[in-house]
């Protein structure tokens, strides 16, 4: 039997969940965004499904409803799904799409009788940007029916489900940020300060990608510890004296962010962490001399 998916927030998640599902034969139901011409774009994207501006009982045409709202309206989106009907809910899958959240968001629905769990897909989806779903990992926890419902849509969009307990999800989604939006600040932060140097925008981003990609490379094929380089873990402390000072004239938060780094660094990758951090410390108490 096939089943009917309606899609509450048609936003960049929403819309690549809904056209991956669309073309693996499911049938898309309500499109909800809170405006009539976001509903319309996002039905043209997904391919199929109809539009909505807002929360009504036509929701209900679907057995498994997803909210893909933003974290935060999420629970005002929950409540409101559920005051649409007191008895249609019963036997319902409802899936949010936070990394951060669990189930527990979604209560009221749970009340009236719906399944509920969460599905995150570990991956980053921007305006300008859809990867491709198959392979990514999604996370799911919830109920055992919605978790199995989850599975369902992971496996017809070609990606990998993986349970999660619910007091593990602000952790995960933490990894899954670190991963993402602050490797992209590190990166940001080294393109500004080639570019300090006199390097072109061009130029630094030419210079940096394939140190990123090497290293992610390396990361991938040996593991972390095997594709550790740099000063740090050559224990060349002077040179870490010298970045230091390099950066005096940087804003705190580029400072501070080398010297967290560097000090992740030590705790996670060098063979002595306490000894490593020992170094470091006196490099950051400005007791080792640059030019020792
Ligand atoms: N983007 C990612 O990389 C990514 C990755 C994994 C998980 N997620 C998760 O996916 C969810 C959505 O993220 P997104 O980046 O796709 O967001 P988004 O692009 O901003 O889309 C949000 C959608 O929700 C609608 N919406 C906003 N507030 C609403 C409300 N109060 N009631 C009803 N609908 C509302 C918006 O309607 P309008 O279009 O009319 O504004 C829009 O269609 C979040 O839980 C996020 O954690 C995102």
């Amino acid at each position: 039997m096939s089943t009917t998916i309606a899609i509450v927030g048609a936003g960049r998640l929403g819309r690549v969940l809904g056209r991956s599902l669309h073309r693996a034969d499911w049938k898309i139901g309500a499109v909800v965004a809170r405006s009539d011409s976001s509903a319309r774009s996002a039905v043209r994207t997904i391919g199929a499904g109809f539009p909505l501006a807002g929360i009504s009982s036509r929701i209900l045409h679907a057995n498994i409803v997803l909210i893909a709202t933003p974290d935060d309206a999420i629970s005002k989106v929950a409540a409101k799904l559920a005051r649409i009907s007191t008895d249609e809910w019963r036997g319902k899958v409802v899936l949010h799409t936070s990394g951060a959240l669990d189930d527990s968001v979604l209560v009221p629905l749970a009340r009236r009788g719906a399944f509920t769990g969460a599905i995150h897909p570990l991956q980053t989806f921007s305006e300008r940007s859809s990867p491709p779903l198959e392979g990514i990992v999604f996370a799911s926890q919830g109920d055992p029916r919605a978790q199995r419902a989850a599975r369902r849509i992971v496996r017809a969009v070609g990606g990998v489900p993986v349970a999660l307990r619910r007091d593990a999800k602000p952790a995960y989604h933490a990894a899954g940020t670190l991963a993402s939006p602050f490797v992209l600040a590190v990166v940001e932060c080294a393109m500004r300060i080639l570019m300090d140097c006199n390097f072109s925008g061009r130029r630094a981003k030419m210079a940096l990608l394939p140190l990123v990609r090497q290293t992610l490379s390396n990361f991938e094929r040996f593991g972390a510890k095997e594709s550790w380089t740099g000063p740090i873990s050559r224990g060349d402390f002077a040179t870490v004296a010298r970045h230091r000072a390099a950066l005096a004239k940087w804003p705190a938060e580029v400072q501070d962010a080398y010297a967290a780094l560097a000090r992740l660094s030590a705790r996670l990758l060098a063979a002595n962490p306490e000894e490593t951090l020992l170094h470091l410390d006196r490099v950051f108490a400005n007791t080792v001399d640059a030019n020792e």
